[in-house]
C-alpha cells in the first residue's frame, strides 16, 4: 500500500496511529523544554516554600473547593495588571503541588489577594461574607473556626512534597506538627491567603 493522504484517510486504524504520533511529538516538543527553562524552575526573588501553617491552608483552600470560584492567575493584560497587580510568572509556582491556577472567576482572582486586607477582615469574610461585603454571593465558611487544623499529618505533606522536589529541611519536618497544633483551620486557610503573590507586589 501507497502511504498517501487518501489511503491514510480510508484506513482508520492507520489515521489514529499517525495522528497519536503526531500529537505526542508535538506536545513533547512544547512541553519537555520547559521542566529544562530556567525561568519556569527557578523560583522568584523571596519565595519560600509554605511553611507547615500555610500548607495545612493550602489544604483547606482545596478540600472546600475555593478553586472552583477563585483563580490565581494573573494574565498578562492591562486590565488584569491595573486591577491585581504584576501578571503571574512561572517562577512563583514553582513550590505549587497541585497549582492553583483555575479558571472560573465567579469572584476576584487571589493570586495577588496576599496583605490586601487584614487577617480580621479575612475571618469576617469567611464567616460570613455578606458581614464585610453586602452584595456578595459567596458562601459562608463559618465551621472553619470551629475545626482544629491537621496538624499530625503536617510532616507526612511536607515528607510528600520533599519527593517531588519542594526543599524542607528535616527541622522544619520536625517541627511542623508543633507549629499547626492549637491553630483551627481558619488561621491556617488566612495564613495560606495572607501569603499568596507577595514576593512580586509592587514589582512593576
Ligand atoms: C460560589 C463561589 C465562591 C466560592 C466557592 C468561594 N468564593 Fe470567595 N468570593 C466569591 C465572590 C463572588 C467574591 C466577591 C464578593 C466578596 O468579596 O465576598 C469572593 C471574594 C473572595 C475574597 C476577597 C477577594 C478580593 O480581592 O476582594 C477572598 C479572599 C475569597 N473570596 C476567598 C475564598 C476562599 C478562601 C474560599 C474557599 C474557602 C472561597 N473564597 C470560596 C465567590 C466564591
Amino acid at each position: 500500500m501507497k502511504l498517501t493522504h487518501d489511503s491514510i484517510e480510508r484506513n482508520i486504524g492507520l489515521l489514529i496511529v499517525l495522528t497519536v504520533l503526531v500529537v505526542s511529538v508535538g506536545g513533547l516538543l512544547e512541553i519537555v523544554p520547559l521542566f529544562f527553562q530556567k525561568s519556569t524552575t527557578t523560583p522568584v526573588d523571596g519565595l519560600k516554600p509554605y511553611d507547615a501553617v500555610r500548607l495545612t491552608g493550602r489544604d483547606v483552600y482545596i478540600r472546600e473547593g475555593c478553586y472552583l470560584c477563585h483563580s490565581q492567575m494573573v494574565r498578562p493584560f492591562r486590565a488584569e495588571t491595573e486591577r491585581y497587580g504584576h501578571y503571574s510568572v512561572a517562577g512563583e509556582f514553582v513550590y505549587d503541588h497541585p497549582f492553583q491556577w483555575g479558571s472560573k472567576r465567579t469572584g476576584p482572582d487571589l493570586a495577588r489577594v496576599g496583605g490586601r486586607y487584614s487577617d480580621e477582615w479575612h475571618r469576617a469574610h469567611l464567616i460570613n461574607p455578606r458581614d464585610v461585603v453586602p452584595e456578595s454571593n459567596m458562601p459562608s465558611f463559618s465551621w472553619l473556626a470551629k475545626t482544629p487544623a491537621d496538624a499530625a499529618s503536617a510532616p507526612d505533606k511536607m515528607r510528600a512534597l520533599r519527593k517531588v522536589g519542594v526543599p524542607y529541611t528535616d527541622e522544619q519536618i520536625a517541627g511542623a506538627a508543633k507549629e499547626v497544633e492549637g491553630k483551627t483551620e481558619l488561621d491556617a486557610l488566612v495564613a495560606y491567603l495572607q501569603g499568596l503573590g507577595v514576593e512580586l507586589k509592587g514589582v512593576k
